[in-house]
This record gives C-alpha cells, sequence and structure tokens, in this order.
C-alpha cells in the first residue's frame, strides 16, 4: 500500500485523530504534514483522553514511527512539554523523528500572531495565538529559522539577528512594544538543540526509502480543506497547505505515490475563529449540538461554532484533495431529532449555487437551502455495523454519500476508539 493521506473536510476538529489512530496500526510511519501547535487530536484509549497538539496522533500506536515532515512549523516549548507529558503517562515517544528542514516558531512570532490581530480590529481572524502565521510569513520570505540551524550557532545567531532586524522595528514603531534582543532568542533556541538533536533526521530521504520497501505511510493533515491558505475562506485561513496535495510538498514525496486519500468530515459542521459558515446555527439547536458534541477547542478552549452538515462544502473538498473515501465522524451527536436539516445547496441574493461559490463575498451572502431528513432517537453508540443502524440513520449516512459522490467507508458512533462502523475497507 502507497501513501494514504488523511485530511479534514471541513473547518478542522473533524475527528481525524481517531481516523489516524484507526488506521495507525496498519501504517509503519505516520506524517504530520503541515501547520503546528494550533491543531488539536483528541484520542481516547482505553478511557484515557490524550489531547495532542503538535505530536502526529501516531505517536499512540505503539510500532509506529512518528514523524513531523519539513511542512509543519515546531514550538520547541510545546513539542518537549507534550513529549514529557506523554512520558509521564508511559507512552514511549522515543522513535519521534522531525524533519531538519521544518521550520521553528520562535517566541518573536507568538508576540508578532498576538499583537497583528489584535491590530486588525474587526478584521481579525481569531488564529489560535501560536504564532503559525508569522512562522509560515517567514519561512515564504525567507527570513525563517529551521531545525537544522539549531547545529549551527554561528548560522543561528546571523539569522535571527537577520529576522529581528526588521521585526523590531515593526515591533518599536507600529506596534508600539518593546525591541525583542537576538542574544536571548539564541539562547532560548539553543537551549533545546541537544534535545532535540538525536530526533532530527532527513525525513524525506527516509520516507521514500520506507515506501520503496512496501512500507504503508499515513501523511495526516493538520486544520482542513476550509482554512486551506490555497483553497478555504481566505482570508479567514490557517498559514499553510492543509489539502492533500500539501501532503506530498510537506512530507518530501512524489503526488504520484499516494494511493488513497481520506477525508473526515463530521456529521453535522463546526468552525473555531472568524471567517464565512453558511449553515452556522444561532440558536438553541447550535447549542445542542455543542454541548452532545463537546464542541470546545482542544487548543484554546474556545467554544466552536456549530450547524448543519453542508453538502456543497463535502463535495468540494472532495474534489480539490481528489478524496477516495470520506471517514465520517459524531453521527451519534445527532441522536434525538425528529428531522435532521442538510444543507444541498445555497440561495445567493436569489440565485441558487449547487457549488460552493467562488467568489468570497457570496459564500457570506450564501443561505443555505435544507433538505430535511428524518432522525432517530435509539442510541447507537454501540453499533458495530450498518446493519446495528436505525434506518433513519442508515438513510442519513446514504444520502450523504450520494450527494457528495464519494464513498464513506468509516462512519464514527461515539468517543471510544472501537465505536466505528466500518463500512468499506480503506487499505485493502
Ligand atoms: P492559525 O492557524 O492559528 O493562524 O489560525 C487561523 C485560523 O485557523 C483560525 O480561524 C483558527 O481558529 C483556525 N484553526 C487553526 N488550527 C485549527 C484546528 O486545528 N482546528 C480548527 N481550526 C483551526
Amino acid at each position: 500500500m502507497p501513501a494514504i493521506v488523511i485530511v479534514g473536510a471541513q473547518w478542522g476538529d473533524e475527528g481525524k485523530g481517531k481516523a489516524t489512530d484507526l488506521l495507525g496500526p496498519h501504517a509503519d510511519y505516520v506524517v504530520k504534514y503541515n501547520g503546528g501547535n494550533n491543531a488539536g487530536h483528541t484520542v481516547v484509549i482505553d478511557g484515557e483522553t490524550y489531547a495532542l497538539h503538535l505530536l502526529p496522533s501516531g505517536i499512540l500506536t505503539p510500532g509506529v514511527i512518528p514523524v513531523i515532515g519539513n511542512g509543519v512549523v515546531i514550538d520547541l516549548d510545546v513539542l518537549f512539554h507534550e513529549i514529557d507529558n506523554l512520558n509521564a503517562r508511559g507512552i514511549d515517544t522515543s522513535r519521534l523523528l522531525i524533519s531538519a528542514n521544518a521550520h521553528i516558531i520562535a517566541s518573536y512570532n507568538r508576540t508578532i500572531d498576538k499583537v497583528t490581530e489584535r491590530f486588525l480590529g474587526k478584521r481579525q481572524i481569531g488564529t489560535t495565538g501560536r504564532g503559525i502565521g508569522p512562522t509560515y510569513a517567514d519561512k515564504m520570505t525567507r527570513v525563517g529559522i529551521r531545525i537544522q540551524d539549531l547545529f549551527d550557532p554561528s548560522i543561528l545567531r546571523q539569522k535571527v539577528e537577520g529576522a529581528l532586524a526588521q521585526k523590531n522595528h515593526l515591533l518599536v514603531k507600529v506596534y508600539n512594544r518593546r525591541a525583542i534582543d537576538p542574544a536571548a532568542v539564541v539562547a532560548e533556541l539553543e537551549a533545546h538543540a541537544e534535545r532535540v538533536a538525536p530526533m532530527v533526521a532527513d525525513t524525506s530521504l527516509l520516507l521514500n526509502q520506507a515506501l520503496d520497501a512496501g512500507k504503508t505511510i499515513l501523511l495526516e493533515g493538520g486544520q482542513a480543506t476550509m482554512l486551506d491558505v490555497d483553497h478555504g475562506t481566505y482570508p479567514f485561513v490557517t498559514s499553510s497547505s492543509a489539502c492533500a496535495g500539501g501532503a506530498a510538498t510537506g512530507a518530501g514525496i512524489g503526488p504520484g505515490r499516494i494511493g488513497r486519500v481520506v477525508a473526515v468530515a463530521k456529521a453535522y459542521t463546526t468552525r473555531v475563529g472568524a471567517g464565512p459558515f453558511p449553515t452556522e446555527l444561532h440558536d438553541d439547536e447550535g447549542e445542542r449540538l455543542r454541548a452532545a458534541g463537546h464542541e470546545f477547542g482542544t487548543t484554546t478552549g474556545r467554544p466552536r461554532r456549530c450547524g448543519w452538515f453542508d453538502v456543497p462544502v463535502v463535495r468540494y473538498a472532495a474534489r480539490i484533495n481528489g478524496v477516495t473515501d470520506i471517514a465520517l465522524t459524531k453521527l451519534d451527536v445527532l441522536t434525538g431529532r425528529e428531522k435532521v436539516p442538510v444543507c444541498v445547496a445555497y440561495d445567493v441574493g436569489g440565485h441558487r449555487h449547487d457549488e460552493l461559490p467562488v467568489s468570497q463575498s457570496d459564500i457570506h451572502h450564501a443561505v443555505p437551502i435544507y433538505e430535511n431528513l428524518d432522525g432517530w432517537d435509539a442510541d447507537i453508540t454501540g453499533a458495530r455495523t450498518t446493519a446495528d443502524l436505525p434506518k433513519a440513520a442508515r438513510h442519513y449516512v446514504e444520502t450523504l454519500e450520494e450527494m457528495v459522490g464519494t464513498r464513506i467507508s468509516i462512519v464514527g458512533v461515539g468517543p471510544a476508539r472501537d465505536a466505528v462502523i466500518q463500512r468499506h475497507p480503506i487499505l485493502s
């Protein structure tokens, strides 16, 4: 089996961690290819909840080699904090590999993330404040600091001084903040060099060799399609390529090596941060989804905005990512309703749009056109085959499958690791 990508189909938090965890035991490597500690995977194993932000969720699967690819941005404090926490709970993290080319989130980029957001006022993105955007901006303007720079003191100093030469002007003159001392930043970064050194590798070479040897690689996307810097609801997006295309770049493998693309979609929709969200509910139903689905951010604790399933959004995700299989998560959260509305198209100024409008203004003004599907009352958390589901729940899944036009291979019916129905094998 070649490489398999797991990508979010909506605005993140779809339960990718669970899908990765499910496929993980069949994989030899699990690679995080984009984003940083803005992500939040919650995985429940034997009643224990693990919230991961930076580490790939494959870290929890014995025998799997977890890899942080070159497309990721790394906050070293967070890295070691997560490693220490897992070690304290008896999880072995010694197999972790980190790309020498991954960029580092320096402390000044966290500062800049926060001050820029404040400066944007009403136009705020609602970032996680973890320094993600400014670090990717540095990468693109070629003033970033990479993991490999930690091992060359003179280069590290030059690069930090170079980056701060501009930023200090900005901080002092525009944002009215104190200048940052390059020597202090260098000292902060150097303090981590020795500990990170044994984890650092040419991960692109290793992954390609592994594929040549017939190994299975899972490429785990952070954030999601609608937060992708190119294909999401720009500018209300993250700063990396979260889509399947970004998996090849962010891991250092050729696109032709990707055999399957699994999109994870919630049975309803959520979003954190600002930006358009056509099916958002501002009423009791939204509250009910939030409470039943525990929709609070893993990274920031912010309440997530909640709404009904949006077919054009997931169909768009299927197209942009070349999705072969969908993992539909949290179906159990919809239990207990007479009807479950599903958005099938939008009305924009009196015109029907069956597909996601290309114009951002149209997405802002899109009014969902709903089809009301039958709901179900019975508890479905114990269902392990399609036949265990009430007829209406089965019909809900089949209708989404037909409308999106991509097979739904996995259905999540509860938070536990085994609370899934496998409708089609992904790995064979
Ligand atoms: P940033 O990634 O911190 O720059 O934030 C940009 C946007 O992406 C904000 O709306 C965040 O709330 C959102 N975001 C970033 N990471 C995640 C995630 O893992 N799940 C959901 N939303 C996210």
